[in-house]
């Protein structure tokens, strides 16, 4: 028996890293997803989200444009994604279970929306695709207050963010001291750390006949040199 020991070992190494992708991950997606809403929120969630300076508007990326663009990104296990505003969380769970991500995180100020996100999640490790060492997270908490350090790519799909929450968030991403690719649905205003590095146009829930989505790169702010401390001069007595 012990001699096989070495044959097994060199098998295990030799197998490919298993990213807990099912069979087929479009359609394992529908299944667990059908019938489930989340387009349809109570009034105080309307309420609660304009409140904190977000816009409850409703709309999904689908399946092959997000997979598209994953393609391009070709995400590794250094790579942490956060879909911010991740509404029921397909996004967050398509990048979990078709990359090789450490951590995929789904943002979303809705409760109603949050709770079928989690609904799926505890489905998917149910059915064995949630991996130890591996996180799928989602949180139901506000984008303008919840830590984005650990990001290294972040999706902005609110259609219909307004300006100041989309510059707050610009901000954040050029305070990390890390790089940053950040794919928006919506053109971002000019700023220094930001550069456009591809477009596309892909069809979205809300305009099957395609909607420009934008790929930047954000360069991290350079460590400061620290202040020359001069000596000071003692008085002559
Ligand atoms: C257009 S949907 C995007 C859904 C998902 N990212 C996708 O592409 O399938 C935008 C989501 O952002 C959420 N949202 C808006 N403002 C927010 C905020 N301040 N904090 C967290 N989520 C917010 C909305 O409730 C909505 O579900």
């Amino acid at each position: 028996m012990k001699f096989l020991l070495p044959f097994f070992l060199g098998f295990c190494l030799s197998c490919p890293p298993s990213f807990a992708e099912p069979a087929d991950p479009k359609a394992y997606l529908q299944m667990i997803y059908e019938n489930k809403g989340g387009y349809i929120i109570p009034a105080e969630e309307i309420d609660a989200i304009l409140k904190a300076g977000g816009h409850p508007q409703y709309g999904e990326i689908p399946y092959d444009s997000a997979a598209h663009i994953l393609d391009d990104l070709n995400l590794s296990r250094q790579d942490v994604f956060y879909d911010l505003g991740s509404g029921v969380g397909k996004l967050t769970l398509q990048v979990y279970l078709t990359t090789a991500v450490k951590r995929s995180v789904g943002i979303e100020l809705s409760k109603t929306r949050w709770i079928i996100a989690e609904s799926c999640r505890k489905q998917a490790t149910a059915d064995d695709h949630i991996i130890h060492g591996r996180d799928l997270v989602f949180l139901n908490q506000d984008i303008s207050s919840a830590s984005l350090s650990e990001a290294t790519v972040c999706f902005i799909s609110g259609i219909a963010f307004p300006a100041p929450l989309i510059q707050s968030l610009m901000d954040r991403f050029g305070t990390l001291d890390h790089a940053v690719k950040v794919i928006s649905v919506l053109p971002l205003p000019a700023h220094r750390q930001f550069m456009l590095i591809k477009t596309y146009n892909l069809p979205m829930s809300w305009l099957p006949e395609g909607v420009d989505v934008f790929l930047y790169q954000v360069t991290p702010t350079p460590p400061q040199p620290e202040a020359s401390i001069k000596p000071r001069k003692r008085k002559k007595r």
